[in-house]
């Protein structure tokens, strides 16, 4: 439904030209939730305003249901841009209206009669769970409150798609849950597509369908959030994963590891330090002491996690394994008949 093609985006900065997207190509998919991830800087913010033109792109197009964005006059570019929601992290709410009033406005704005403005915005307050505080004002109100507002407003329009910039991140951990959970919710049961931009991993975690990595302007890695997580390409999503999934090695082990495998390189050592990632019920299976029996090998258990993506358990594994090389390739082709990534890996990764 969303159509990044070729899009580049070049700014004068006050050093010289800064090339804030290079060349991204993406497409989102109509009622999934897209989650872009990546490093201050990153040029998250950048590509999100290009969906809805508040950026121009300097090459490239955008393309929304098919439509060509920026082939449209400035009225039809203002009328496409109501169908399209937006929230940020300061919220950018209006102090001197009421929670009330803020949600109102866009429906003001779009010169809707009062009437359905009032029953729209109370359905919207039910919705967003603020109904008790419709009277308040911004100054009055939680940090997950105001979010809920900017929510609540960014709906008015029965927009096509919400566009998330960071809009978790001046909130504690409990109220992030509270509003993922509540844009979980409005994905499901509106169907709305929904793109969401974070720093956190942990955000992409918990409500994405499809992730794409940012770094320096350019897309590095996209793909579904458990394939992802399941088998990291780029060195930058590994870093970012490991924010949330221990997946390098605790400090006190890498050296001792690194002696091991130094050892198995030169000849006199029969250690293999395996990656492992498996998904649902594999995780739940006692795979790996029916490997070790199987192949004979010694297998000793490193760092391990259980976690949840897309409520699915997920687990990481690393393991020295301790055998002939024969046995230890056999092992992870049994492996990976079994639904495990299976990643063999000839050093030991430092933790930053
Ligand atoms: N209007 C602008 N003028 C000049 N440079 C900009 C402008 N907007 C963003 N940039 C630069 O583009 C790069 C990407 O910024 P941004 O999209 O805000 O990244 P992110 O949201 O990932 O932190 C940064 O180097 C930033 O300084
Ligand atoms: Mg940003």
């Amino acid at each position: 439904m969303i159509e990044i093609k070729n899009v580049s985006q070049r700014f004068k900065g006050p050093s010289g030209p800064v090339d804030a997207i290079r060349n991204v190509s993406l497409s989102i998919k109509k009622g999934e939730i897209f989650g872009i991830i990546g490093r201050s800087g990153a040029g998250k913010s950048t590509l999100v305003r290009t969906i809805n033109l508040l950026n121009r792109p300097t090459e490239g197009q955008i393309l929304l249901d098919g439509q060509n964005m920026m082939s449209l006059s400035a009225s039809a570019l203002r009328e496409e841009r109501r169908h399209i929601g937006m929230i940020f992290q300061h919220f950018n709410l209006l102090s001197s209206r009421t929670v009330f009033d803020n949600i109102a406005l866009p429906l003001e704005l779009a010169g809707v009669p009062r009437e359905t403005i009032r029953t729209k915005v109370n359905a919207l307050l039910e919705l967003v769970d603020l109904a008790a505080q419709a009277n308040r004002y911004p100054a009055q109100i939680s940090g997950g409150q105001k979010q809920r507002v900017g929510i609540a407003r960014a709906l008015a329009n029965d927009p096509k798609v919400l566009l998330s910039d960071e809009a978790t991140s001046a909130l504690d951990p409990e109220t992030t849950r509270s509003i993922l959970e509540l844009l979980k919710r409005i994905n499901k049961e509106l169907g709305l597509t929904i793109v969401l931009i974070t720093h956190q991993m942990e955000v992409i975690k918990m409500i994405c369908d499809r992730v794409a990595v940012m770094e320096a302007g350019e897309v590095i890695e996209h793909g579904n959030v458990l394939d992802v997580f399941r088998a990291p390409k780029h060195p930058v999503t590994r870093s970012m994963i490991g924010d949330v999934i221990a997946m390098e090695l605790p400090k006190g082990v890498q050296e001792f590891v690194r002696t091991r495998l130094a050892q198995t390189r030169e000849g006199h050592g029969e250690d293999h330090l395996l990656r492992l990632a498996f998904v649902g019920h594999d995780a739940e299976e006692p795979v790996l002491s029916e490997v070790a029996r199987r192949f004979g090998l010694d297998f000793n258990i490193l760092h391990g996690q259980i976690d949840e993506i897309q409520e699915q358990a997920f687990g990481s594994l690393a393991l020295l394994v301790r055998g002939p090389a024969a046995q230890v390739e056999q092992a992870k082709a049994y492996l990976r008949t079994r639904n495990v990534t299976v990643e063999e890996l000839d050093h030991v990764a430092t933790a930053d």
